[in-house]
């Protein structure tokens, strides 16, 4: 409320300030004016309207009944006509010039003699603003005090016209002199010469000759052409200023001493003394004006209206006595002077320390970041490094160093791959790159930086004692070269489970092949599950004789067996049942192998061997003629396992229904007897009366070979042959005829369901 109240007194008083200074120029309910002379107080027209201190001259009188005359301002008492009036000190009236005027015969003819007397007024002639003029020559002009005292003067001499200085009153024909301080009286003489030759009269060639002498304002007497006054006869007036003062004191000093005397009336107002004679005068305080000798009479200036006098250049605010003047927000500098204020630097000190702690904490907390980010870096390759050796990487370098130096030697194309290559390679294990999930894990589809399609098996889990051996199974398995055999083109084993990576099959497992698509309903599908069934065995055959001790596979079925574009079959997943642990008490819930093909010795024994993969391949042979899945989902043999539903089968001379019509109308009794054989051997309970993988490769090469051309010698021969070689014996003794608890009764088959 206050500030409100405060702020309007300082919009408000100024404001009233300059509305009162426009008034009170004289005092209230007086004239301040005549014609356009203005009339400031002290001075005054009409009583109470000027100040009386006992001296004449104040009070004026403004005659404006002269009709079709200016109004016009002169002094009571003494009747000086008063052309100006200023609160600087200053006024101006008018004197008439002293005249002596001669005939061509040097009589006087005309006079004028003029005299001016303002002793006792506040008036005295100026000093510096007027001066005395002489005119004509020869002639002497001066005049006296009041007393008759010789104040100034000056003498006029003439000389040929040709050596006049024209422009100038310097002496011919014209002198000049100055005035003294605090002449009141003026009373003028002309020093009779006798008049001059003609010849060498300057100025006037007039017949009448006058001389002149008078007072004259400086300023407008310098104004007049040099020839103003040549040939003049005539009586003429010239302006003459006076100075003006409160003279009743002699100084400011003593006229402080009566406060309800002192002229000086307005707060603030300062007094000097008077610089012409005794008396003083005012003004008002800087950055007022107004009429000082009124009381309330100084106003404050509004410099900011008055640009002109009081330059700014930036936003002017008022104040009182005085102004501002500050630079447009946004800039800065001196507002006072022409182009002083400059755009700011938006830079400021505070935006300076925001910016620098903001950088600073950024950069401390990067730092940080990055230290951290190295220590997870170095974390990260040091766990790369430890699951690394953990693997069995460094035994598996030292393997492939020590074999590429044997002679004849090479790393057999097998490569350690870096995680790194391998996330890009599957465009960082994506979900679209999956080409199938197991139990073991996930297999990714993958394009090497060489453009080489490959498939990358990312295992779940591994055991940790298997390290050693499994470098070496990784070295065994890479130095493998069969085309029916899934070539294992290298390994990562950086990484916690060890990934690897394998040649790309393109036209997907036996399993696809039976069970999914249309191929077993060509004319060729018999042969091929005969070639493709063959091929199998070699591989398997192949790779159980291939080292010692035999690589095994441990789950042969047929979603393990690939096959390629040209459906040959290529055996997957080698040597993977060794990436599992064979450790007996787990063995219940990690065994290898996949329901229905796996071989119940190993079950009761735990021991994987060779004889083990030749009844899974059984299973597949069965799976390959039939036509059927080696567990039924459905139906009413729901539950059953195609082996057990066969070897009853067999049992009771029946088998012909379960295998596939194709099958059984393309193949002949013989051939179809002999491959019922090979099954029933295959998957026979003990392993010593399986046959070897060998025998069976061998065996399916003579049966398709036979199936090729039945009628034909060779044919026959081979398959002849081959069962004279590796199982006539048995044929024989044995034929169809199975003890029963040589088979697997299947039907208790729940005894063996395993946790996947
Ligand atoms: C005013 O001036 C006129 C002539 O100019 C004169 O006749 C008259 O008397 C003057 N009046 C006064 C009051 O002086
Ligand atoms: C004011 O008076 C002077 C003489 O003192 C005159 O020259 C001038 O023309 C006058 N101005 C006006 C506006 O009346
Ligand atoms: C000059 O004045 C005198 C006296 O008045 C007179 O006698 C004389 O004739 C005048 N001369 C001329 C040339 O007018
Ligand atoms: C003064 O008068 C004479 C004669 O009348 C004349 O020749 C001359 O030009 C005049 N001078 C000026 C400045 O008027
Ligand atoms: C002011 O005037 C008084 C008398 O009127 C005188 O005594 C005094 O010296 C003067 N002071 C100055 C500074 O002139
Ligand atoms: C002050 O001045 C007034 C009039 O101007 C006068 O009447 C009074 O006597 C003076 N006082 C003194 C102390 O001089
Ligand atoms: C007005 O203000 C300026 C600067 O603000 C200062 O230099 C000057 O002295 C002041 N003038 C007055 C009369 O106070």
């Amino acid at each position: 409320m206050a500030t409100i109240t405060i702020l309007l007194l300082l919009i408000a008083l100024p404001l009233l300030a300059a509305a009162a200074s426009a008034q009170l120029v004289a005092q209230p309910e007086c004239r301040d004016r005549c014609g356009n002379v203005s009339v400031p107080y002290p001075f005054g027209i009409g009583v109470g309207c000027f100040r009386d201190d006992g001296q004449p001259g104040f009070q004026l009188e403004c005659n404006d009944s002269g009709p079709g005359q200016p109004p016009r301002l002169t002094v009571v008492g003494y009747g000086y006509h008063l052309a100006a009036l200023s609160l600087q000190g200053e006024a101006r009236t008018y004197l008439r010039a002293t005249r002596h005027c001669y005939n061509s015969t040097g009589e006087l003819v005309d006079r004028v003699t003029e005299y001016m007397s303002v002793s006792g007024t506040p008036y005295l002639f100026s000093s510096t603003k007027n001066r005395l003029v002489t005119l004509g020559c020869p002639s002497l002009g001066y005049f006296n005090d009041g007393r008759g005292f010789y104040v100034s003067g000056c003498t006029s001499v003439c000389r040929p016209s040709q050596y006049a200085l024209p422009g100038s009153c310097t002496g011919v024909g014209c002198c000049q002199s100055a005035i003294p301080n605090g002449a009141d009286y003026w009373e003028s003489a002309l020093f009779n010469f006798s008049p001059g030759q003609q010849d060498t009269v300057v100025f006037n060639t007039n017949p009448t000759l006058c001389r002149y002498v008078f007072l004259v304002e400086t300023k407008w007497f310098d104004g007049q052409t040099s020839n103003s006054f040549v040939n003049r006869t005539d009586d003429f007036a010239v302006p003459l200023m006076l100075d003006w003062a409160v003279r009743n004191v002699g100084n400011c000093s003593a006229a402080r001493r009566n406060a309800t005397d002192f002229a000086c009336k307005s707060a603030g107002s300062r007094c000097f003394d008077a610089t012409n004679g005794p008396g003083y005068r005012c003004s008002c305080p800087k950055g007022y004006d107004g009429n000082p000798y009124l009381d309330g009479g100084c106003a404050d200036i509004d410099e900011c209206r008055r640009k002109d006098e009081y330059l700014c250049y930036g936003e002017c605010t008022n104040t009182p006595g005085n102004y501002t003047c500050q630079c447009p927000p946004g800039t800065s500098g001196d507002a006072y002077r022409e182009n002083g204020c400059r755009v700011n630097d938006k830079f400021t000190l505070a935006l300076k320390i925001v910016t620098g702690v903001s950088v600073g904490v950024f950069l401390s907390l990067f730092t940080c970041f990055w230290v951290y980010l190295g220590h997870q870096k170095r974390k990260l390759i040091k766990a790369k490094q430890s699951f690394f050796e953990h693997n069995g990487g460094v035994i598996l370098q030292q393997q492939m160093r020590s074999y590429s130096g044997a002679p004849g030697g090479g790393g057999g194309g097998f490569k350690i791959y870096s995680e790194e290559e391998l996330k890009k390679a599957t465009n960082n294990f994506a979900a679209d790159q999956i080409l199938g999930r197991g139990g073991h894990g996930i297999v990714y589809r993958g394009v090497l930086e060489d453009s080489t399609i490959v498939a990358i098996k990312k295992s779940k889990m591994m055991e940790e004692t298997e390290t050693k051996e499994f470098a070496r199974e990784m070295f065994i398995l890479s130095q493998i070269n069969h085309r029916n055999v899934v070539k294992l083109h290298g390994c990562c084993l950086e990484v916690e489970v060890p990934m690897l990576v394998y040649e790309y099959v393109s036209n997907g497992t036996l399993y696809h092949y039976i069970h999914g698509g249309k191929g077993l309903e060509s004319n060729t599908a018999l042969d091929t599950r005969l070639r493709i069934a063959a091929e199998s065995a070699e591989a398997l055959s192949y790779m159980h004789s291939s080292a010692s001790p035999p690589i095994l596979h441990g789950d042969v079925k047929t979603a393990n067996i690939l096959l390629d574009g040209n459906l040959t079959a290529k055996v997957a997943d080698f040597g993977a049942s060794k990436l599992a642990p064979s450790d007996e008490a787990e063995i219940a819930t990690l065994v290898q192998g996949t329901c229905g093909y796996l071989d119940p010795e190993y079950l009761m024994t735990c021991q994987l061997t060779d004889k083990s993969d030749v009844y899974s391949f059984g299973v597949i042979l069965l799976e390959l003629l039939t036509g059927k899945k080696v567990i039924c989902f459905d139906g009413p043999e729901q539950g059953k396992s195609l082996v057990s539903r066969f070897t009853i089968a067999v049992k009771t001379n029946r088998h012909d229904e379960v295998l596939d019509s194709r099958v059984r109308k393309e193949m002949g009794p013989k051939a179809l007897e002999e491959a019922t054989h090979l099954v029933m051997r295959c998957v026979s309970m003990s392993g010593e009366e399986r046959p070897t993988m060998k025998e069976v490769a061998e065996r399916l090469e003579a049966l398709r070979r036979y199936q090729q051309n039945p009628w034909g010698q060779a044919g026959a021969r081979d398959l002849e042959e081959g069962q004279s070689l590796h199982g006539r014996e048995q044929q024989h003794d044995v034929t169809y005829k199975f003890i029963p608890q040589d088979v697997l009764d299947v039907e208790e088959g729940s005894t063996y369901t395993f946790s996947l």
